[in-house]
């Protein structure tokens, strides 16, 4: 890739670009952000670790939407963190105008990008982007079950002690409570996870799961995970920059697919230079059928709101 955009320099933001420059994943990153002088100062900042890093990637920063221009992908984590106590679904009044403001700035000066959405409600603000712009759902997803299943494997590393390389983990649904971590595909390199956990106890890591992002907020207080975030959004774009199709859960608009139509959830995807190659569907048993049905329900009463607050596409 020769050129990315953030947009957001918040923490997630800044964390993602400096593991972009690290990876050397395109030539050029830009970072846009409305605060004054915030996206010059965090792009400066981290183009001096250049010479320890070993990078030759160019970072600059702008409060001028125009930066974007050129971008073949645009990754946007703009947005209000909630505050401890508060769901994702609570900012989602907050986040959507910024979202349209953002959108609008893509259509006008980077009509060709490819756009990864990480501010939340993730569910619903990609579902809000592909509405507004129109564009095919290869260019248009978020990022959300990478991070879910990399906490899965987390815990799941600290409750068997085998290494976390060994660990593969899926997470599929909405990026809240009703995300649906998917035990029967977990596997300690190939050996299902049931080998090593008792049910009650991989019942307790699936909970953990699903309340991954506020268990930090809570021990944090006064941010949101980023440090996760931005490693999950790196390696997603580390499969794209390389093309190497692989299969990782993203925030994808449904086509049918899973019985669904109109509205944008974790699904099973093939990541390649295209953006999703591919939207992959799997057999669901009967518990997994209704879990992901609720966090259907859980998503849609979001993407309802949208229109409830006069915001839907215009
Ligand atoms: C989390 C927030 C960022 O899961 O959604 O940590």
């Amino acid at each position: 890739m020769q050129k990315i955009s953030i947009v957001g320099a918040g923490r997630v933001g800044e964390t993602t670009a400096q593991i972009l420059a690290e990876e050397q994943l395109c030539r050029e990153i830009a970072l846009y952000d409305v605060r004054e002088d915030v996206p010059e100062g965090v792009a400066l900042d981290i183009f001096q670790t250049a010479p320890f890093f070993e990078f030759d990637c160019r970072l600059s920063g702008s409060n001028d939407p125009a930066i974007m221009a050129g971008s073949d992908l645009v990754i946007i984590t703009a947005g209000f963190p909630r505050k401890p106590g508060m769901s994702r679904s609570d900012v989602l009044a907050a986040n959507v105008k910024i979202i349209d403001e953002v959108t609008d700035h893509l259509m006008a000066h980077a009509p060709d990008t490819t756009v990864l959405v990480v501010s939340n409600p993730v569910d619903t603000l990609t579902y809000r982007v592909a509405q507004r712009t129109g564009w095919p759902r290869s260019r248009v997803f978020g990022q959300a079950g990478v991070l879910d299943a990399s906490r899965m494997a987390a815990f799941i590393a600290e409750e068997t002690g085998f290494s976390a390389l060994d660990i593969t983990t899926i997470v599929l649904g909405g990026h809240g409570d009703t995300m649906v971590p998917m035990p029967r595909y977990c596997t300690i390199n190939g050996v299902p996870v049931s080998n090593f956990i008792p049910p009650e106890r991989l019942d307790a890591i699936i909970e953990r799961t699903r309340k991954g992002g506020a268990e930090i907020l809570a021990l944090r207080k006064n941010s949101s995970a980023y440090d996760a975030p931005a490693a999950a959004v790196a390696a997603m774009v580390d499969a794209m920059a390389h093309n190497r199709r692989r299969l990782m859960p993203c925030v994808a608009l449904l086509e049918g697919e899973y019985g669904e139509h109109g509205i944008a959830m974790g699904v099973p995807c093939v990541l390649d230079e295209s953006g999703i190659a591919q939207v992959v569907e799997l057999d669901l048993n009967e518990r997994e059928r209704a879990d992901f049905a609720s966090s259907v329900a859980a998503v849609r009463a979001d993407i309802g709101r949208l229109a409830e607050l006069a915001l839907d596409a215009g």
